[in-house]
């Protein structure tokens, strides 16, 4: 089976991007299955950092097919900037591939997301402000626009003027022939890229090619399974990929589910571990904590057990790849989650909505600097035992450990899936 699927289990921002990028190497095709640009995934390189947000993160390792699937929300003009802006660094986007089916993201959608943002006042999501939420919302009221519909403006045309009255009773006006022309001039620049991924796939499948599904966000902000109302607008789990991309599920082999070695949160919600004082400081700190989309500041936690093992499991995780351990590197202590003080017999969301107390056990820190660790055996004793404890509770094997943002700043375990060239350790 050719599928390797990576999600993240918490709340985004796991480094699915640094980790998808390892794996690349070992991959024919690397397809993102949801989400659109609120999404910004990190790639370091020797100095080079690169910013991802709706390309899929295997172009910077030279992956042959990039592929947007039809599960995706791409706004036209943020495709062809991010396209832009990677092959001013030397990056080849001629692979890059946008699903016909995928739905557009349209200005009205972005200035929906603001106004639906402002009318919820105290209570507002902490959207990224990009239209996500809408656009997604149209797909599902079956009155949006798809990728394809460009080849055929006349089409274009016919959606965006059964929009207008709809959108003006909520006081967006549209300007209906600048619209027009607007998609007229990007659609000369985005048809190249636009096709049948479900064929492309297809095809890579039949040769006997593997590929990496690229999740977006985190389980916990799943629309369906995570912290409801402060969620994103698309499925982000593992079983995401298959609809999203348009294979069956028979054809998933591993499912890689991404861990930070401690929690953040972007936007509004529940995040049970939050540190509000010094310590979640010193974790956003030493961390480099900020949102890669707004540049909000993240918050910071202890890593949450529970939270994790219910993700781990409607994910179907078959591996985890556990990352920022240098983080916790001089802690004298590094207190873990490992149950909510909470009789409620509900589901994790609702028993965190209902404001589940963390309990917390204190793990001894290791005091030692692990960023150029390389195998298993030189990390230090404790360091093991961190991962160790992680390996228990959730009872699934940590086949990386990344020790820093740098591709080759990874520990790879025996019986990790799509290893590339390097040699796992132990
Ligand atoms: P993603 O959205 O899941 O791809 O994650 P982001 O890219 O938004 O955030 C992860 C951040 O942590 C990025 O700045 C990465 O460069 C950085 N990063 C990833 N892995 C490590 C690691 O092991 N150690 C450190 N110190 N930074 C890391
Ligand atoms: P990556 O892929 C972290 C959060 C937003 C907000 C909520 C809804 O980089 O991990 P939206 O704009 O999607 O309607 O916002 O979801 N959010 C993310 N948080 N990482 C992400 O993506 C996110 N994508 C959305 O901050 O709380
Ligand atoms: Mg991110």
């Amino acid at each position: 089976m050719p599928v390797t699927v990576v999600v993240g289990l918490q709340w985004g921002d796991e480094g699915k991007g640094r980790i998808v990028d390892y794996l690349s190497r070992g991959a024919d095709a690397v397809a993102r299955f949801g989400g659109g640009a609120n999404a910004g995934h990190t790639v370091r390189v020797g100095e080079e950092t690169y910013k991802l947000r709706i390309v899929p993160s295997g172009v910077v390792a030279g992956v042959s097919q990039c592929i947007i699937g039809p599960g995706a929300v791409v706004s036209p003009s943020g495709l062809l900037a991010e396209l832009a802006t990677l092959n001013r660094c030397g990056v080849d986007t001629s692979g890059v591939w946008l699903s016909d089916l995928a739905h557009l993201i349209m200005p009205y959608h972005v200035e929906m997301d603001r106004a639906l943002e402002k009318d919820r006042a105290e209570g507002a999501l902490g959207t990224t402000g990009n239209g996500i939420g809408p656009a997604y919302a149209d797909r599902v009221a079956r009155c949006g626009m798809r990728a394809g519909d460009l080849r055929d403006l006349a089409s274009c045309q016919a959606i965006l003027e059964r929009r207008k009255v709809p959108l003006q009773q909520i006081g967006i006006s549209l300007d209906l022939n600048s619209i027009a022309m607007q998609l007229a001039a990007l659609a000369d620049s985005l048809l190249p890229h636009v096709c049948d991924t479900i064929a492309l796939l297809h095809q890579t499948l039949r040769g006997g090619g593997r590929i990496l599904a690229e999740g977006a966000q985190g389980t916990m902000l799943d629309v369906g399974l995570g912290t409801y109302p402060y969620v994103t607008s698309s499925v982000t789990v593992a079983g995401g990929a298959s609809a999203g991309l348009g294979f069956g599920p028979k054809h998933v082999e591993h499912v890689v589910g991404v861990v930070k070695a401690y929690s953040t949160r972007v936007g509004s919600g529940p995040l049970p571990t939050e540190l509000a004082g010094t310590e979640g400081e010193t974790l956003r700190t030493r961390g480099a904590e900020v949102g890669v989309v707004t540049g909000r500041p993240r918050r910071c936690g202890w890593l949450d057990l529970p939270a994790l093992k219910y993700a781990a499991q409607i994910n179907g995780a078959t591996h985890l790849a556990l990352t920022k351990l240098d983080v916790l590197d001089d802690l004298e202590r590094i207190p873990v989650c490992t149950a909510y003080r909470t009789g409620s017999p509900a589901s994790l969301p609702f028993a965190i909505e209902a404001g589940a107390q963390p309990q917390c056990e204190s793990l001894p820190g290791w005091n030692g600097t692990i960023g150029s660790v390389r195998t298993w055996s030189e990390l230090p004793h404790n360091a093991r035992s961190y991962v160790a404890y992680l390996e228990q509770y959730i009872g699934l094997p940590v086949s990386y450990i990344s020790v820093g943002p740098e591709r080759s700043q990874i520990i790879v375990r025996g019986g990790a899936p799509l290893v590339p060239r390097v040699a796992a350790s132990a």
